[in-house]
């Protein structure tokens, strides 16, 4: 995909709520979803208009394609899909949340450039801070609090080169990322007769690839 100027990619923009320039010109914005004008009531200029349809979690851009990389995904995955909590800001699956959210990262920091930087927002209404960033391959340089119940935080990520030092927390095998959520979606899938092969070499291989 030809990117021209643009080296900001937000990977799930929904209705661009917390930029100021909505349609800033060097930012391209991804959302896995479209949604018009008066798709919710209780905000009738909500609307989600990416400029591409895509997954984070199949990012189709090269590596090291940007400079600053913006992950807001959802946070909640006890909603219907109905509700206006979820059309505002999507919802997470219940049942792959873990694989989603960590494939997701993986993806961004694919694309991120080196010594570019990653602003990760989390709100921990169901899921704390601690359990999403064990599912990362990266650990934060630094974050803060935001929001009225202190619910909402942001967290900022560098990609530092291997050439330099590389990023202090990188992992570089398999063995050294069996985070204990990941452990518990393996152990669940395993136990599970219903659970299907193929997602269980799904979460292994968003992990361990
Ligand atoms: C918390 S909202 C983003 C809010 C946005 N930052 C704003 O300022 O309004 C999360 C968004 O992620 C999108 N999303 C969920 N899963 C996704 C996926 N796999 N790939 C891309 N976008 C996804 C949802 O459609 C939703 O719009």
């Amino acid at each position: 995909m030809e990117l021209k100027n643009k080296f900001i990619l937000d990977a799930c923009c929904g209705g661009r709520m917390l930029w100021f320039n909505k349609k800033h010109p060097n930012t391209i914005y991804i959302d896995n979803r479209i949604a018009e004008k008066g798709h919710i009531d209780h905000r009738p200029n909500h609307e989600v208009q990416p400029d591409r349809v895509m997954d984070f979690t199949k990012l189709e851009f090269e590596d090291n394609s940007f400079k600053l990389v913006v992950f807001d995904p959802p946070h909640l995955k006890t909603l219907g899909k109905n509700s206006r909590f979820a059309k505002t800001y999507g919802s997470l699956n219940a049942e792959t949340w873990q694989y989603d959210l960590a494939k997701g990262f993986k993806e961004c920091w694919r694309v991120l450039d080196d010594y570019g930087v990653l602003i990760f927002k989390w709100n921990e209404e169901e899921i704390s801070s601690e359990t999403v960033l064990s599912l990362f391959i990266e650990k934060p340089l630094f974050g803060h609090t935001t929001g009225s119940k202190s619910r909402t935080k942001w967290f900022c990520f560098i990609k530092i080169p291997i050439a330099n030092g590389g990023t202090n927390f990188t992992k570089s095998s398999a063995d050294d990322f069996p985070t204990e959520s990941l452990i518990s979606v393996k152990r669940q899938s395993a136990d599970s007769q219903n659970s299907p092969h193929d997602t269980l070499k799904a979460k292994e291989e968003a992990n361990f690839s």
